[in-house]
């Protein structure tokens, strides 16, 4: 049920900080990630050479930020694909290959085909799921379960924090196992993990009515790019879908390195672009690039809506709107990044007067081919 909220959108946002918390509870002791789900699977971890993430929309963006995670604490090499792509291509799999699916509904019949697909090819899979018992992981050899509790909006949200703090603990889980993450390293990003709850919602406490205001303003805009880099680039991507999705606005992703590639040629005055900013802390070097290309942006006459960590002040000449994200290791920044953005796709499509839970032509759960 809604209880007081005005949409179950609106609901689920809120409910960010619930959703990594309770992914995470009940799976540390000590420091060191315990998923009880994976007991007696060490020798499937020890055994895998390559992962294939295959996912489909919000999922997939939620795989790339994994990715990194994936690639950081196990030193296996990592692919994500959408999983109707990786189907039909034929693609290279085999007995050490672990193929992960995400879905929040577990029903997905792109990303069930694609599963099912893997396993005819001999290949491992396990499933990063958030319904109990949905039809991908029955069909996995592993699940590991979000809980981020049913989401009913259309667009994903919650569940989307909540996958990506699945394959966090995913990665730290098999980083142990290959013997490559020490238990110092693990703890570490354990207690990271731990404090985002708390992070989040301080995002969703100081900027929420900001955001709603400033977007508001942009309910004529007509076209909205979103920009990041590194773990901010499926960030990016994710802000983009969101805003297609329930505002109908014109929305694109790109790597901030790819801007002088292209899409520069798309800036003009008043084009609306996100910046998703690395910390200046932990990704200082990135964080001047992205800076570079604000200023590039900005001499075009572009309106910058900057996301930064609280204090980075390099960034205020530049910028229109400042969202701010309290300090968090650059891996964990998607978690805190993501969630102005879907505060800001919301209340756009709030100010359009638009169904936020069900856009046109969209279902939440797309059981056919
Ligand atoms: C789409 C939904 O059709 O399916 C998206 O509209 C969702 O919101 C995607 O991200 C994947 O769904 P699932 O259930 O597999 O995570």
């Amino acid at each position: 049920e809604k209880g007081g909220w005005s949409s179950f959108m609106a609901k689920e946002v809120s409910e960010e900080p619930e959703a990594v918390a309770n992914t995470i509870r009940g799976r540390f002791s000590d420091g060191a990630v315990t998923i009880p789900e994976l007991d007696g699977l060490d020798e499937l971890f020890l055994g895998i050479d390559r992962v294939i993430v295959v996912a489909c929309g919000t999922a997939a963006y939620a795989g790339m930020v994994g990715k990194y995670a994936l690639e950081q604490w196990t030193r296996v090499p990592v692919d994500v694909e959408l999983a109707h792509e990786f189907r039909y291509r034929d693609p290279v799999i085999g007995p050490n290959t672990l193929v992960v699916s995400i879905s929040q509904s577990g029903e997905t019949m792109d990303t069930l085909m694609a599963v099912k697909y893997a396993r005819e090819q001999g290949a491992k899979t396990l499933s990063i799921c958030n319904t109990q018992g949905a039809t991908i992981p029955r069909e996995s050899d592993a699940i590991v379960y979000t809980h981020a509790g049913p989401e009913v909006a259309v667009a994903s949200t919650k569940a989307f924090v909540a996958q990506i703090t699945a394959l966090y603990l995913l990665a730290l889980h098999v980083g142990r196992v290959r013997g490559v993450l020490s238990a110092e390293d693990s703890a570490e990003a354990v207690s990271e993990l731990e404090a985002i709850p708390a992070k989040i919602a301080r995002v969703i406490e100081t900027e929420q009515e900001h955001i709603e205001q400033f977007a508001g303003w942009m309910a004529d805009t007509a076209s909205v790019l979103f920009l990041g880099r590194h773990v901010g680039y499926p960030i990016a991507l994710e802000g983009a879908l969101k805003l297609k999705e329930i505002s109908y606005i014109h929305a694109e992703g790109f790597a901030a390195g790819e801007l002088k590639h292209g899409p520069i040629a798309l800036i003009e005055p008043g084009q609306a672009v996100f910046v998703i900013v690395p910390s200046p802390r932990g990704a200082a070097e990135l964080q001047k690039k992205v800076v570079s290309n604000i200023q590039e942006i900005r001499a075009r006459g572009a309106r910058v809506i900057a996301v930064a960590e609280e204090g980075d002040v390099s960034v205020l000449p530049f910028a229109d709107e400042v969202l701010r994200i309290p300090l968090a290791a650059p891996l964990f920044e998607p978690l805190l990044a993501v969630v102005p953005l879907h505060i800001f796709a919301m209340g756009l499509a709030t100010a359009k007067g638009l169904d936020v839970d069900q856009p046109r032509n969209l279902a939440k759960s797309v059981t056919v081919e």
